[in-house]
């Protein structure tokens, strides 16, 4: 007999103008992991918050029944007391507070009236961190802490509240291959102590491998839950439930044409910002040809995004040595404004801390690195500006209400899609991806691959740096490993596997 926790009946929310959910169903059993897929916009997160109470009662329509009792959960506290916690997408512990005090802020252990108890405090701190396999320092600022770690904290902070549900909410898109793997165990040995979670994650091969069950929506619909006993979790069935095809090809076929040498980085260094003689680059090189595609491959740390930042002007240029050339002479680059004209472009992997303004509506977002090319001397075309950027946003698929909609309201997915918009609208003779794909649903993926593989047809150059590596072999021409800062090899894609790779990837100095 089959043991429901969680039942949410008819909901349907709407913002303005759109209807992110329509009379969506879900089912939980208990003590299961049950994962949630669909689509960018497809509304998993918006569903959570209806759950947690983000969205509160009388916001939405429709029945959530916890333990077969009806929830009117009026804010998150609510939700907390009924034993529901969210990580959500976008982390949010407090970067100054120290790790004990985001655990059991704003249910701090007291000795009395308003005298917060810092020793019982950190000892309970350190207790539920054992639970989630960290041995951190309590009193340790939060901000020093690897993401990886700060989601942990995050759990602990979940447990610290005697959870019964626990949802994760894309926990693993910004984790390394080892980090992930941590936290799919922890989710495993959390269901072995009773914990029900629910899993929103893009990465099929993680929800294949913790899931019982799979809820697939779409359009704010619910297309159908799949379960593992019955054998339907297979990773072609979701994507089918997802997109409403089969998807034969996760990339696109290609015949590149790739012409003369246009960039060359060479000697290039930079220097630790505070360690005196450490350097997170050391002495790399590489170049890019016309038409290119070339993948840059390394375990988090190994230097690729200091590389890619700093060759586009962002690291303050007295601790970066070395030469970039286009064309064969040397380029003046030192600051983002250089290397823009010297037609670079760099989508960050930190959307929100680099790549958007989010209180700006998706037309001033898309144009703002061409306004060239919507401008009539010096002075924005507001029709032309409306214009082009309708047309990347449909090119780009970003599901929105029309270019004037708030980019922040958009879902993660879709914010994605529009800082890569943003870069493409400035037609570069250089791109530089920085984990392009990361929370994008697959179908998506596909479209973005498209994209940058046209971009490299018509003779830019591209660089693609990304933590997964079917990703580099599927799409790159040639590929180049990093370690510890250095250049560690370079591969050709017909000789490049994931095992030759991650032995470049590996190479240590000593
Ligand atoms: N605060 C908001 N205001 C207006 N529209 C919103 C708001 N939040 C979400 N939406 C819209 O609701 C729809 C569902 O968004 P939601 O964030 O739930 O998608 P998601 O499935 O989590 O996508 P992703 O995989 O990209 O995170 C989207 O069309 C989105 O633009
Ligand atoms: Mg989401």
């Amino acid at each position: 007999m089959s043991d429901v926790l969680l039942r949410m009946r008819g909901i349907t929310k709407e913002f303005p103008g759109v209807v992110a959910l329509d009379n969506v169903d879900l089912r939980v059993e208990r003590g299961e992991i049950h994962a949630l897929m669909g689509e960018n916009g497809a509304g998993k997160s918006t569903l959570m918050k209806v759950l947690s109470g983000v969205y509160p009662h009388g916001e939405y329509s429709g029945e959530i029944l916890l333990d077969g009792e009806v929830c009117a959960f009026h804010g998150i506290s609510d939700s907390e007391r009924a034993g529901i916690a969210i990580i959500h997408q976008e982390l949010a512990l407090v970067p100054q507070l120290s790790v004990a005090e985001n655990i059991y802020l704003g249910n701090e252990r007291t000795r009395g009236p308003g005298l917060i108890d810092w020793g019982r405090t950190a000892a309970m701190a350190r207790d539920v961190l054992g639970r989630v396999g960290l041995d951190e320092d309590p009193t340790a600022p939060v901000s020093t802490l690897s993401v990886g770690r700060q989601q942990l904290v995050e759990i602990a902070k979940a447990l610290s509240k005697r959870v019964s549900l626990l949802i994760l909410d894309e926990p693993t898109s910004a984790l390394n291959e080892a980090e992930s793997d941590n936290l799919l165990r922890l989710l495993l040995e959390l269901k072995e102590q009773g914990i029900t979670s629910i899993l929103i994650s893009h990465k099929l091969g993680e929800v294949t491998r913790v899931a019982d069950s799979v809820t697939v929506l779409r359009d704010g619909r619910t297309i159908e839950t799949l379960s593992t006993a019955s054998g339907h979790v297979d990773e072609d069935r979701i994507i089918r439930g997802m997109v409403g095809r089969d998807l034969d090809e996760r990339y696109p076929e290609r015949s590149a044409e790739i012409g003369e040498v246009r960039f060359e980085v060479r000697d290039w260094t930079v220097d630790h910002p505070t360690q005196v003689g450490r350097r997170v680059v050391d002495g790399a090189g590489l170049e890019v040809r016309r038409g290119e595609i070339v993948g840059l491959a390394g375990l988090m740390g190994a230097g690729r995004t200091e590389l890619a930042m700093s060759v586009f002007g962002r690291s303050y240029g007295r601790y970066v040595h070395g030469t970039v050339y286009k064309d064969g002479a040397p380029l003046r680059l030192h600051d983002v404004d250089d290397a823009i004209s010297a037609g670079i472009a760099y989508v960050p992997e930190d959307r929100k801390e680099l790549g958007l303004i989010l209180e700006d509506d998706i037309r001033r977002n898309l144009t703002l690195a061409g306004l060239g090319r919507v401008s009539r001397r010096a002075v924005i075309d507001p029709a032309r500006e409306a214009v082009a950027a309708e047309e990347m946003r449909t090119r780009m698929r970003v599901k929105s209400n029309g270019v004037y909609q708030t980019t922040g309201d958009l879902s993660g997915g879709n914010q994605q899609k529009v800082v890569l918009g943003k870069w493409l609208f400035a037609e570069p003779d250089l791109l530089i991806l920085d984990e392009p794909t990361r929370g994008i649903d697959v179908g998506a993926k596909y479209e973005i691959y498209l994209i940058v593989q046209r971009l490299a047809a018509q003779g830019a150059c591209v660089l693609l740096i990304s933590s997964e590596l079917p990703e580099l072999l599927g799409m790159c021409d040639r590929i180049y490993a990093m370690c510890e800062g250095r250049i560690t090899g370079e591969i050709p894609r017909e000789r490049a596997d994931q095992e030759s790779l991650m032995k470049l990837m590996t190479m240590t100095k000593a």
